[in-house]
């Protein structure tokens, strides 16, 4: 009797692990242990023929995880009865999927079926910014990918227009905290937006303003210039920081300063915790880089209802 109601016991707890999908840092260590260094290589050859490449899978791996989860939605092509994520409105700046393309067919190569395109995703973000000076940190792993993608979803990202409580909900829903939400946010240390993400502070800001009085003066008289009223240049728009191509903590030194470029990074001085943080990393980079990487590896946990592991990572099975 008491062995019956144990071995009960054991199906059930073991049926609700596997339910949870727990992820693990040594996942593929036996079933395709030359995984990491190939998506590692992969990405260290794609940023030495483009610079973009970092910020871009940094910012890819962001969207996946906001939507539906970590679950390789956002790689996913749109088909004849679908819109996908990718060619959703915020998309302008995502690009780079053929660096998450290459590294999975080097990896079905040695491996076939075993490695999820969530996965190679959440690894590939993590070498784009140990590669671009920042911090690493061992990725858990074990994710599986979904089989729905749509481009409507992308209205649940936050916009560069949200103020501290608009961040914190969005954040919250997905069980990140006000910190994960400062320390995050110091992904915009790498890449670059056009002018539609910030354009609102610099034109007919309000009934009073014409530009956003949280910013610097000299600062947004800059941005004007590479964003005029009329702008005819459909790739114009401005570097996140100073340092583009480094994982740095300058961007929270200029958000100290007024230069955040979007409304979402200037919020941060708005609420007294986040803005002692955000002063707090622009003294101490080692502070901020240990900060990143803990809140990374929660964002990158963030769980979906996926169940396969895709051949093409542009297609569901
Ligand atoms: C807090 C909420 C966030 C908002 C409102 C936001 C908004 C934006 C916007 C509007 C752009 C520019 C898009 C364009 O015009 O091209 C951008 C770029 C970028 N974001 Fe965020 N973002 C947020 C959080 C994050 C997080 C959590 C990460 C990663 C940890 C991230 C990483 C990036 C990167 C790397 C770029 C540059 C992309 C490139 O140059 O290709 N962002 N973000
Ligand atoms: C997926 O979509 C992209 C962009 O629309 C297109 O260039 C590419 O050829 C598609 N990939 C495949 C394998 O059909
Ligand atoms: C981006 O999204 C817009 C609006 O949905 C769409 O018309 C456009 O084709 C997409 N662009 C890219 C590069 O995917
Ligand atoms: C943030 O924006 C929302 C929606 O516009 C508004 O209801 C709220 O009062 C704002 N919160 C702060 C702290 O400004």
């Amino acid at each position: 009797m008491a062995l019956q109601r144990f071995l009960v016991a054991f199906v059930v707890v073991s049926v609700l692990f596997s339910c949870v999908n727990a992820l693990s840092s040594n996942y593929y260590d036996k079933t395709c242990p030359k995984a990491e260094s190939t998506i590692t290589q992969v990405v260290k050859k794609a940023m030495s023929s483009d610079k973009t490449v970092p910020a871009a899978l940094l910012r890819m791996h962001f969207h996946d995880c906001f939507v539906r989860g970590c679950d390789g939605s956002v790689l996913l092509n749109s088909t004849k009865n679908n819109q996908a994520e990718k060619d959703g409105p915020p998309n302008i700046s995502l690009h780079a999927f053929h660096v998450i393309d290459t590294a999975k067919k080097e990896i079905e190569n040695m491996c076939p079926g075993v490695v999820s395109c969530a996965d190679i995703l959440a690894v590939a973000a993590r070498d784009a910014v140990t590669l671009s000076g920042g911090p690493t940190w061992a990725v858990p792993k074990g994710r599986k990918d979904g089989r729905i993608s749509k481009a409507s979803e992308t209205r649940q990202l936050p916009g560069p227009t949200f103020n501290i409580s608009q961040l914190q909900q969005s954040f919250s829903q997905r069980g990140l905290s006000l910190d994960d939400l400062v320390a995050l946010s110091g992904g915009h240390t790498l890449g670059f937006s056009h002018c539609s993400s910030f354009e609102n502070r610099i034109h007919n800001f309000d009934k009073k303003n014409d530009v956003d009085p949280t910013l610097d003066v000299s600062f947004a008289a800059n941005l004007k210039k590479v964003c005029p009223v009329k702008n005819t240049m459909k790739n114009a728009g401005s570097t996140l920081d100073t340092t583009t191509f480094l994982f740095d903590n300058v961007y929270y030194k200029l958000v100290m300063k007024k230069k955040g470029i979007f409304s979402s990074d200037s919020t941060l001085l708005t609420n007294s915790r986040a803005k002692t943080l955000v002063s707090n990393f622009a003294t101490s980079q080692n502070e901020f880089f240990k900060a990143f990487a803990s809140s990374m590896i929660k964002m990158s946990s963030i769980s979906g209802s996926a169940q396969e592991i895709r051949h093409d990572c542009r297609f569901v099975n």
